[in-house]
């Protein structure tokens, strides 16, 4: 793959040219906001907006303000949106079981709160690059997945994100508001939240630090395509300064692995001596997932750079 960049998975060290600005990240205290915080902070004045309920001060980095609260205290948005010139939206509801356990809340934080976002930044004419989710594709029709595909949200967070993802090229229509809604893959690496609904990969690398059996759901054939978060902030960099505004992209690396493979790379990188179990199938789970990369590397400039072998031997590295 080339990809014209170094294949850093530090966010600090990622090369880029927004310099000087008034940055907002939202959900900044949270595993991918407070990457993108830590890419720009030595070059820029960095804010964070975060009610600190899965993210955590400890994660802010040195240097950036935080404004401590929730997105829909209108003063407190307001106050952290003065004079900036770039958003990045990536506070949310994220646990899907919870937005199945409380739609209504889902909605208020995922869909109010990115319109409050949209709001405040039109009253500054700042540009918003959002975090949208291929779980609005639902249970894909045909990999891999481009931004064409049909949609099928099948829980309230997804269906959170396909609002909040219209909404995006709504507002740069009627109200020419800079917006950008990527939609990211299966995202990992270090800082990602624990706890019972924590990402596959955090999951078996606790197992595997701890030499547990790594819990393989099913028979292990369902594919994903693991994109590492310093991709991720790569791509945010991008999209903060493409020409393509309005527009949707997918975000992830265009391969994608079983989760079987998954399972046996890591106790390999990890050297675990737990092995690998099957346990009971999730229910509906869905069997396979795959980005197409096409379009957010011909408009965006965007490539993925962090193979997954690589990806998972530094955040164990890092982590254990
Ligand atoms: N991690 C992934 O694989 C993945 C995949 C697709 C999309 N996303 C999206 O990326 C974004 C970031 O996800 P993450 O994995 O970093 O999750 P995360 O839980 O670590 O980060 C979300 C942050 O939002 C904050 N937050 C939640 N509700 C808030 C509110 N009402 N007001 C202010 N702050 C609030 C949380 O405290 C947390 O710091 C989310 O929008 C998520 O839906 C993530």
């Amino acid at each position: 793959m080339s990809t014209g960049y170094t294949a850093v998975t530090d966010t600090a060290d990622i090369d880029h040219d927004i310099a000087g600005q008034t940055v907002l990240v939202t959900g900044g205290a949270g595993f991918i906001g407070s990457h993108i915080a830590r890419a720009l902070v030595d070059d820029n004045e960095v804010r964070i907006l975060d009610d600190l309920s899965t993210g955590e001060e400890r994660k802010v980095p040195t240097g950036a303000g935080l404004y401590a609260g929730d997105l829909l205290d209108t003063e407190l948005l307001k106050e952290a949106m003065d004079e900036v010139d770039l958003v990045f939206h990536q506070a949310g509801l994220v646990s899907v079981p919870a937005s199945v356990e409380q739609p209504a809340e889902s909605n208020r934080i995922n869909v109010a709160g990115t319109l409050a976002v949209f709001d405040a930044a039109r009253e500054v004419d700042a540009r918003v690059v959002l975090a949208s989710s291929v779980a609005i594709f639902g249970s894909p029709e045909t990999i891999p997945i481009d931004e064409t595909h049909p949609t099928e949200p099948t829980s309230p967070y997804a269906t959170d994100k396909l609002a909040i993802d219209h909404y995006a090229r709504v507002y740069n229509r009627l109200y020419d508001l800079e917006t950008v809604a990527l939609r990211y893959f299966n995202v990992y690496g270090p800082g990602q939240s624990g706890g019972d609904y924590a990402g596959v990969i955090k999951t078996f690398m606790d197992q595997a630090a701890a030499n547990d059996p790594l819990t393989v759901e099913g028979d292990g054939s369902q594919t994903r395509d693991f994109i590492h978060v310093a991709d991720v902030v790569r791509a945010n960099l991008a999209a903060a300064t493409t020409d393509h505004s309005g527009e949707a992209f997918n975000i992830g690396t265009g391969e994608s692995v079983t989760i079987r493979e998954l399972a046996d790379t890591i106790v390999e990188v990890s050297g675990s001596t737990g092995g690998v179990v099957h346990i009971d199938p999730r229910p509906a789970d869905i069997d396979r997932s795959q980005c197409d990369t096409t379009k957010s590397r011909e408009q965006l400039g965007f490539e993925a750079s962090i193979d997954l072998e690589t990806g998972l031997a530094d955040l164990f590295d890092a982590e254990h």
